[in-house]
């Protein structure tokens, strides 16, 4: 068994669990996509991992982008507020775009940035988010074509996913002790 950092109340994902949800997701986009040239753009910098497992677990013509936009800061409480903060370097007019994403928690990064996006006129426009987080009440603003799991509404940290920078090297999906956000 992994060691569980001393910060991680609870392991929900395992590296295992990763890898199937991974491939499942991959060979999802590969057939929809299949005799296209989708662009998968992920979203800085959370989404790197995911982006670097998950592109090579998909079977077709693809390139990849990033673009990088802040909504949270350092802190854990959404702001709704949303910049971009490095833009595409490709042209994404008359292409299939697939974003990638962490997490998706309100949603309502990914909402502007679909907004953002469309204008640009891309043939398609969809959204492969490895996490959804399921808060009592909340309504997501965007619905992603591809979802990898759910999680509870608690911090969670790993596989790409920060706390102030730390954690994202971990190779598990874990909650947070609250204790460490100060809650
Ligand atoms: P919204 O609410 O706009 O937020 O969907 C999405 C972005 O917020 C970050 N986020 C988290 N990051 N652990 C993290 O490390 C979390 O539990 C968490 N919840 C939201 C994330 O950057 C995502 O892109
Ligand atoms: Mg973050």
């Amino acid at each position: 068994m992994e060691q569980i950092h001393p910060d991680v109340s609870k392991v929900i994902l395992s590296e295992e669990d990763i890898k199937g949800i991974v491939a499942r997701m991959g060979a999802e986009i590969t057939k929809d996509y299949a005799g296209k040239n989708p662009l998968l753009i992920a979203v800085l910098r959370g989404a790197v991992v995911f982006m670097g497992d998950v592109m090579r677990a998909i079977d077709c013509p693809l390139g990849i982008d990033f673009m990088a936009v802040s909504s949270y800061g350092d802190g854990a409480v959404s702001s709704g507020v949303v910049r971009i903060v490095k833009d595409l370097d490709t042209k994404i007019e008359g292409r299939d775009v697939l974003i990638i994403e962490d997490i998706l928690d309100s949603g309502l990064t990914l909402k502007y940035l679909m907004k953002n996006l469309r204008s640009r006129r891309p043939a398609s426009l969809e959204i492969a988010a490895f996490l959804v987080k399921d808060v009592p009440g909340q309504e997501t603003a965007v619905t992603p074509r591809y979802v990898g799991a759910h999680v509870p509404d608690e911090f969670i940290v790993g596989y790409g996913l920060d706390f102030a920078e730390r954690y994202r090297n971990l190779p598990y999906i874990g909650i947070l002790k609250p204790e460490v956000y100060g809650k």
